[in-house]
């Protein structure tokens, strides 16, 4: 049975794909760590639009997780017709003071488990000449964020290993699409722990131009529908994404670094 397999699907903006390509009756793999959010959400989209909804509830910060996810697909027999890299979380604060495992951990999920999957899954859509793999960087990946040090370098990371492999999977018809959101409504910034005094010294307090996941998700669809290979959700941060590429990075990170100790008086 032909999937798509979206990771972060038990909240933000991976249940608001969820819910958008349900509405389109694509049948869906849902994985996570949360096994009873994801099991609600799988019995409701099954309801409300008659597909199949699977789950795998599973740690994407574990190095051995994708390949269990991998051989888990293979004995129930999905053919994963889209891959979407969306399960992510970030972290904030002084580099040297947060936890050094937790930025292994992030950079574990953020990083490797999305290569490990786009490997294993680009495989068989090679040989069957079709598919979609979709990877969720983030407006961080245009900026060297400090006290946001870890999280916007792994997403730089996301994006150019994305844009890259578009050039290398043409030639066998897969399509690879990078998905850069902004500041978006959703568990992120609970989750990164950036809610309190940190998130003020970062601005990730929500503003006009802040998103709801469904949004986000509109437009993903939308690029996809165009054959897109690359989208900056919102107005305001396509604007933003230009601007930031025509200044040095040492003046984004001098400029970003001294507006988060003027906000937090250090
Ligand atoms: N929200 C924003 O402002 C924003 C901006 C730019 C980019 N992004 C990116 O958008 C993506 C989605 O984030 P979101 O805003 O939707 O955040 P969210 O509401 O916190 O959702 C994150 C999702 O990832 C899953 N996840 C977290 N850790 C995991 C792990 N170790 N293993 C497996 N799944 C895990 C979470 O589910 P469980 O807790 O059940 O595992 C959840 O489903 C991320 O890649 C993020 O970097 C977000």
């Amino acid at each position: 049975m032909k999937v798509v397999l979206i990771t972060g699907a038990s909240g933000g903006i991976g249940e608001a794909i969820a819910n958008r390509l349900a509405e389109r009756k694509h049948n869906l793999l849902l994985v996570a760590r949360n096994e009873s959010k994801l099991k609600v959400l799988a019995e409701q989209l099954i309801r409300q639009h008659q597909i199949s909804v699977e789950y795998i509830s599973a740690d994407l910060s574990k190095a051995n997780t994708v390949q269990d996810i991998f051989e888990e697909t293979q004995k129930r027999q999905l053919e994963i017709e889209m891959l979407i890299n969306n399960a992510g979380i970030g972290s904030g604060g002084e580099f040297a003071a947060l936890p050094l495992q937790s930025e292994l951990d992030m950079l574990q999920l953020n990083i490797s488990s999305l290569v490990a999957l786009t490997h294993l899954f680009l495989q068989p859509m090679k040989a069957r000449g079709n598919g979609t793999i979709i990877n969720v960087a983030s407006m961080a990946s245009f900026i060297p964020i400090p006290y946001m040090t870890t999280y916007a370098a792994s997403k730089v990371f996301v994006r150019h290993f994305t844009q890259a492999l578009t050039e290398e999977c043409k030639p066998y018809n897969v399509h690879i699409m990078l998905l850069c959101p902004g500041l978006t409504k959703t568990n992120f910034n609970n989750a990164a722990g950036i809610e309190n005094e940190i998130g003020k010294g970062l601005n990730t307090e929500y503003n006009s131009s802040t998103q709801t996941p469904e949004q986000v998700a509109d437009e993903m669809l939308k690029a996809l529908d165009k054959r897109k290979h690359y989208i900056v959700s919102g107005r305001m941060n396509r604007m933003a994404a230009k601007l930031s590429a025509l200044l040095p990075n040492a003046f984004l990170a001098r400029s970003f670094g001294k507006s988060y100790r003027k906000r937090l008086g250090k």
